[in-house]
């Protein structure tokens, strides 16, 4: 069984698109193997991990792997739109895009709890994928992104990584986890090798309930679109400035709280717009990328002009721990 497969002590860490190609080559025939004529199911998330499972079982088996892509309403700007673009347009994978915004923003509404807010985004995304799943007829196998240090850490009961977890009792898939035996970087390698995109390859971690985290206390749709907006300046910034793929996350966080100013010579109250840069080689400790002083004078401009609702910018300084990368 698949799902057994575990990293040999002496397998050769994947650094060049050679070693890529050969582990690819492997999986695609191992894939073939497992699923045969029968058809596999997979949520896509657009994150590194799903797009590399997608990528190779796309090059498996085809037409026979239905993709979920579930949107629910706390992705960044273009990422849905992206992933319809590389699978369903360029790759022609059998791709369901289902834009459950609605359903998410109003089960959150009022909601302030962290932990509350997150178990809402969990379940009701089980919910959606299970719903896509129940429609599709004939299928036997379901795909994960599962890495190497998902294991570990679930071994090591740092983490429940069971990313099957969840789904309906009834709901009985074999599992296929191409990628199960891989360190992060080599998913990179070997997504790569596959021809992702760059800005899909080298995407910075990006928790699963999205930019929910970011829009601390009861979300709302107006100051959920000004943190989309202002994390996509930053990240063009990034981009446009050498700074992408050299840190290792970076967000803007819109608090729950406005303050005065003065625009056209009028008072405003709106809210403040934080950014955050931190580099970590674990997550456990984490150090402040500092800018310099011409990209964050670039950043304020940018940000107060073009986001509606912020009259304010402010740069977290402060390291883990004590404070955690994400606000909630
Ligand atoms: P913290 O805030 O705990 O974040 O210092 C450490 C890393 O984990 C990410 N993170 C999450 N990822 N679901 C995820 O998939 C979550 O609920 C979650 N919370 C935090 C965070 O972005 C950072 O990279």
């Amino acid at each position: 069984m698949a799902e057994l497969t575990r990293r040999p002590d002496d397998m050769e860490r994947i650094t060049t698109p050679e070693l890529a190609k050969k582990f690819i080559d492997e999986q695609v025939e191992l894939m073939k193997a497992q699923i045969g004529d029968k058809k596999v199911l997979l949520a896509l998330s657009g994150g590194v991990d799903s797009s590399v499972v997608a990528a190779l079982l796309i090059k498996a088996v085809g037409k026979q792997l239905v993709c979920v892509h579930v949107n629910h309403g706390l992705l960044r700007k273009g990422e849905p739109e992206q992933v319809i673009k590389v699978f369903r347009d360029e790759m022609e994978a059998n791709l369901i895009y289902v834009d459950a915004t609605d359903r998410f923003l109003d089960k959150l509404a009022g909601v302030t709890d962290p932990e509350q807010k997150r178990k809402i985004i969990g379940g009701e995304f089980i919910e959606v994928f299970a719903e896509e799943a129940r429609k599709l007829d004939g299928i036997e196998f379901l795909a994960q992104g599962t890495i190497w240090p998902d294991i570990l850490e679930s071994e090591a009961g740092i983490k429940a990584h069971h990313n099957a977890g969840g789904l309906p009792d009834d709901m009985n898939f074999e599992l296929v986890e191409p990628v199960r035996t891989l360190f992060k970087d080599e998913v990179r390698v070997v997504g790569k090798a596959l021809g992702l995109p760059d800005n899909m390859v080298y995407r910075q971690p990006f928790p699963g309930p999205g930019l929910g985290v970011r829009c601390p206390g009861a979300i709302t749709r107006d100051r959920l679109e000004a943190v989309r907006e202002s994390d996509a300046i930053l990240r063009e910034e990034f981009a446009k400035n050498g700074l992408e793929g050299m840190v290792w996350q970076y967000f803007t966080v819109v608090p729950d709280f406005k303050s005065t100013g003065v625009k056209d010579g009028k008072r405003t109250f709106d809210w403040p717009c934080i950014i955050r840069a931190i580099n970590t080689t674990d997550v456990m400790e984490v150090t402040v990328e500092h800018l310099s002083d011409e990209l964050i004078d670039h950043l304020v401009q940018r940000i107060i002009t073009e986001v509606p609702g912020i009259n304010r910018v402010l740069f977290d300084y402060t390291p883990k721990p004590p404070a955690t990368v994400e606000y909630e």
